[in-house]
């Protein structure tokens, strides 16, 4: 059975520099009908744990560390066994949810995670924070963009830890060189695709403000 992707959308609030707003997070399940891998387990676990069935999960990996991407995965890992993956220099927001629980294992640009016989390669992409991390499935046609890339932009730079003009880098030399048909699948919000998204990278320069 080939590897597939589903998405599980959950609820709940996202807490930076003393605010608090709703949002809806994309849980993305990545793997075959044996074996998968969770991306950014946030807010409400059972939804999660239905996702998985009765598959073998590999690895929980967190594409950065803001609250919403992470709140439920030491639930998750306790319940399953899986490591939890995090890039190192999101260490000063993942204290912020965990102050007693470090991850398990260290993100690296470039590593590659085997799953349901696809691989997906590990890109740092810092901006939108200090270790956000991209993953790739070429095989799959795909892109997890966490919230680096958006349908219609970056992700946020306002907040502590981010800066836009490293995000607009990381953008540039790492997500818009991949072929254009990729889908990219999203922290937040709907698909997009690297094609789509490429012919605004100028104007989304030209029309931000500090
Ligand atoms: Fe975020």
């Amino acid at each position: 059975m080939a590897a597939r992707i589903e998405k599980v959308v959950t609820s709940g609030t996202f807490e930076l520099d003393g605010g608090s707003w709703g949002v809806e997070n994309n849980v993305w399940i990545i793997g075959d009908d044996e074996e998968c891998i969770v991306l950014d387990p946030g807010h409400e676990l059972m939804p999660i744990l239905d996702g998985l069935a009765e598959r073998a999960l590999l690895a929980i990996v967190c594409t950065h560390a803001h609250n919403d991407h992470i709140d439920v995965a030491a639930e998750l890992s306790r319940a399953t066994g899986a490591p939890i993956w995090v890039h190192p220099a999101e260490q000063p927001l993942w204290e912020m949810t965990y102050p007693d629980r470090v991850p398990d294992a260290e993100l690296a640009h470039g590593q590659v995670f085997e799953v349901g016989g696809v691989e997906l390669t590990v890109l740092h992409t810092p901006g939108h924070s200090p270790g956000a991390c991209c993953l790739h499935a070429p095989e799959l046609g795909a892109l997890f963009s966490g919230d680096t890339l958006f349908n219609g932009g970056p992700g946020a730079t306002g907040r502590s830890f981010s800066d836009f003009g490293t995000i607009i880098d990381s953008i540039t030399s790492q997500l818009l060189v991949l072929p254009e048909g990729t889908v990219v699948h999203t922290g937040h919000g709907d698909d997009t695709t690297i094609g789509a998204e490429k012919p605004h990278r100028q104007r989304w320069v030209d029309e931000h403000e500090d």
